[in-house]
């Protein structure tokens, strides 16, 4: 068997920095807060934290912009914190993972503005540029934020490619200069000893935009290979890569190690099964869970030794799981409960955004005027300018918006939740006095002791790293059930996601209870699965 990897055991963290913890009272998160809540972290006992960016930005996509990758947000501290941050993490024996933004930095990068000044610049062909076509763009690739890629630069009368806002230029992949340039800044991060990259994005990084071609282009596995051989790979770090609309054939070119590319990535599968097919996200649909069921399952046996999953529920671009394939009010506890169990016995490194562990919740707004997010701001003109009603614009916002998930984390029942003794960046879900860490901490039953023990299991359960997935397949469609198998030992594990009583069955013993969301039962036959109902037994062989 090929050498284990620490962070085939790992489980990460995710940190927006922005709505995790606020110490100076400017209303913004910061790197001081993040050193103050190890403790915290510690004791939850993840083992990685990635870093939503970090990096100098004018803040237009809240980071994703980046203007100098060697630099500190002023708002969250600066290299000293992040240096400190980087070793009191590693003291507890927590790796700290950077966000690799470089599909784009800010316009206001020196790289861009120099660009801007002419064609014969030095730096003009960091980025994408092209003459009109017909007086107009070149070709009508669209950006993910709405409208066009592409933005005219009346001086030189060219445009420019961004396939996220016009303050974020797409880099120029092609020029070796630019990839040099991003292989010096990697290991400038990689010297610090940092515990690896998540990779914004990085299925873009080949585009051919003439061809139309974005995410998946010809020259993509190439470059990662060489980005690899140039700054990572010699490092005993991770990396995931960002990969919409990647397929298991297409994890596997990312994270099969023979290829020397990255550890592993996050697919992005079952986050689209509660949109309409073909459609944008904003086009919903319910989930049902047969197709959940399917999607995961797929995952969990098509890469074996040929690539590693990542397994998580949501992000800072995605709405809360709670609300969106739970159920965030009869239910809220149970529904969280039952969700984390049935993806952290899975095989895979799980990741837990900051709040899920104290089931925090989606924050919906009545105006267009409560929103932060630019994706979301967009959407909502582009929409209207098509003749879509606001009303329903509103609901889709309410429901997939991305503010949902970056409203700040709610640790005690002061004012903001205290996050912050200012004024927040963005409002607080007002069901902080109820969701707060404080309370969870200080109920044996809360969610974050669930979460707890889950990682516990991981660390001390082989099984859970490396057994082999099987599902239940002739179960109830909203039962979720599962086995994992090693030489040494069996569990099962059963999840009623629903509202709804549920009938279960098998033939399978029960030996012993290793984690459950309510009383579990002590036989597998015939029995009534509670709304939400989840839990784990290790079973007789
Ligand atoms: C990724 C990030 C998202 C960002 C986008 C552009 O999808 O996760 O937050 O807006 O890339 O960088
Ligand atoms: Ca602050």
């Amino acid at each position: 068997m090929a050498k284990t990897k620490w962070w085939q055991e790992a489980v990460v963290y995710q940190i927006y920095p922005r709505s995790f913890q606020d110490t100076n009272g400017d209303g913004i998160g910061d790197l001081r807060g993040i050193i103050n809540r190890l403790d915290y972290l510690e004791k939850l006992g993840i083992t990685a934290l990635w870093l939503s960016p970090v990096y100098q930005s004018p803040n237009d996509d809240n980071g994703y912009d980046i203007s100098d990758y060697e630099a500190i947000m002023e708002e969250f501290g600066t290299m000293a914190d992040m240096d400190e941050l980087i070793q009191k993490a590693r003291q507890r024996d927590i790796r700290i993972i950077m966000d690799l933004v470089v599909n784009h930095t800010s316009d206001e990068h020196t790289w861009f503005v120099e660009a801007k000044k002419g064609r014969e610049n030095p730096y003009r062909d960091y980025y994408v540029w092209r003459d009109p076509v017909a007086g107009g763009v070149p070709n009508d690739l669209g950006s993910t934020f709405s409208g066009s890629a592409w933005e005219l630069d009346e001086a030189s009368g060219q445009y420019y490619l961004h396939l996220f806002s016009k303050k974020q230029p797409d880099l120029n992949f092609e020029n070796e200069k630019v990839r040099q340039e991003v292989y010096q800044m990697m290991n400038f991060w990689l010297d610090k000893g940092i515990g690896g990259f998540r990779m914004d994005v990085i299925d873009l990084v080949g585009k051919e935009p003439d061809k139309g071609i974005t995410g998946n282009g010809p020259k993509l596995h190439d470059y990662l290979q060489e980005m690899n051989h140039a700054t990572f790979g010699k490092h005993d770090v991770m990396t995931v890569g960002e990969t919409w609309g990647a397929t298991p054939e297409i994890a596997k070119l990312y994270s099969n190690p023979t290829r020397e590319e990255l550890s592993m990535v996050f697919q992005f599968e079952h986050i689209g099964l509660d949109q309409q097919e073909h459609q944008e996200k904003w086009d919903l649909k319910d989930l049902e869970m047969k197709d959940l069921k399917t999607v995961l399952s797929k995952w969990q046996t098509s890469l074996g030794s040929e690539g590693w999953n990542s397994l998580f529920w949501n992000n800072h671009d995605t709405p809360r799981i709670v609300s969106r394939w739970g159920n965030d009010t009869t239910y809220r506890v149970e529904s969280a409960k039952a969700l984390a169990i049935l993806l952290h016995m899975m095989k895979g490194t799980p990741y837990i955004y900051q709040g899920e562990e104290i089931g925090m919740t989606n924050c919906p707004v009545s105006s267009i005027d409560e929103v932060e997010d630019i994706e979301s701001v967009n959407m909502y003109a582009d929409r209207l300018a098509k003749g879509y009603d606001p009303k329903d614009i509103i609901k889709s916002i309410n429901v997939k918006g991305r503010d949902n998930a970056r409203t700040p984390i709610q640790w005690n029942k002061d004012a903001s939740g205290g996050f912050t003794t200012g004024t927040p960046w963005l409002h607080v879900n007002p069901n902080y006095e109820l969701i707060n860490v404080e309370a969870a901490l200080n109920d044996p039953n809360s969610i974050f002791y669930t979460y707890q023990k889950l990682i516990q299991l991981r660390k001390s359960e082989p099984l859970v790293i490396w057994g082999d997935y099987a599902l239940l397949e002739d179960t109830e469609d909203k039962v979720f059930a599962y086995t994992r198998t090693d030489n040494n030992k069996q569990i099962l594990v059963v999840v009623n996601l629903s509202n709804e009583v549920q009938n279960f069955t098998s033939d399978y013993e029960i030996k012993e209870t290793w984690i459950k969301n309510m009383a579990a039962p002590n036989t597998l036959k015939n029995i009534s699965l509670q709304p939400w109902q989840a839990f784990v037994v290790e079973v007789k062989r």
